[in-house]
């Protein structure tokens, strides 16, 4: 019979060993899991510190946001989540997943050099092609954030004609861009290193200086674009974000309206 291989690019030993800061010091793996999110909420609930990292070779029950399954095939892309306990109003959430798509944006071009931007509020898009997504999960009571759960999906080494129609239309991977292989391992470094870099820089009062880098990575500002909220269609041009991370969209009536979260596509 044949012995199951470890995959090569991953190994949680060398991403230890290129941690610099707080945040990946403790890292849970599996190499199968529902959902990294649903295992770092539990571990959350139970009392897991900051910084902690659940990380998967594979997901069974993949999320995305909406609803969405997130593709989560073994052996080639990266699922994570970071356990955070940020000291913010439940309103100022969003200012999360701003960090850590900045963080991701980041760390993807320093080790691919692939051009990755931010597509509002938490797509990392190549060409407007989807690469990775953040979903942000939080636990709250009515003044304070009691945890955040920060989770990571990325298509690293993925062959694109492998995921079903709908999804292969829209999507990419770093493999997929270049026609190179990357290393897993050190590109989660790079993640954390550079969340654990942001959320400094958020905690001490950074958040303008975060909310710049966002719209310096963002492919979104300046654009026009539909977004759908629930049963609702809007179009107009994405001006900026607020400094809570909503999206200030100029209607054609020339009114600007500040949007919460929706389903952005881009028009031109
Ligand atoms: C999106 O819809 O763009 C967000 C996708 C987030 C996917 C990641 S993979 C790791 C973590 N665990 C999940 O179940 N989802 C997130």
């Amino acid at each position: 019979m044949q012995k199951k291989q470890k995959p090569r690019d991953l190994s949680v030993e060398e991403i230890k060993a290129k941690i610099t800061g707080d945040i990946g010091r403790e890292i849970f793996f599996y190499n199968k899991v529902g959902s990294t999110n649903t295992v770092a909420l539990e571990f959350a609930e139970k009392g897991s510190s900051e910084g902690v990292v659940v990380l998967a070779d594979c997901q069974e029950k993949g999320k995305g946001r909406l609803k969405r399954r997130w593709m989560s095939p073994p052996g080639v892309n990266i699922y994570m989540s970071i356990i955070l306990k940020p000291k913010i109003e439940p309103e100022y959430v969003t200012l999360i997943t701003i960090m850590a798509a900045v963080a991701c944006v980041t760390a993807l071009r320093t080790v691919t050099g692939i051009n990755v931007t931010i597509k509002w509020p938490n797509d990392l898009t190549v060409s407007d092609k989807k690469i990775g997504g953040i979903l942000t999960e939080v636990k709250t009571d009515h003044d304070r954030v009691i945890f955040a759960v920060i989770g990571i999906g990325i298509n690293v080494n993925v062959d694109i004609d492998t995921f079903p129609d709908d999804i292969k239309k829209t999507a990419t991977s770093a493999k997929n861009e270049t026609g190179k292989p990357y290393s897993r391992t050190d590109i989660i470094a790079e993640i954390l290193n550079e969340t654990d870099r942001w959320y400094k820089i958020l905690n001490n009062s950074g958040q303008e200086m975060l909310l710049s880098k966002w719209q310096e990575l963002a492919s979104t500002i300046g654009r026009s674009v539909k977004i759908i909220i629930g049963n609702e269609t809007l179009t107009g041009l994405a001006e900026s974000i607020d400094d809570k991370g909503m999206l200030i969209l100029r209607l054609p009536s020339g009114v600007s309206k500040r949007i919460n979260a929706g389903d952005l596509t881009m028009l031109r």
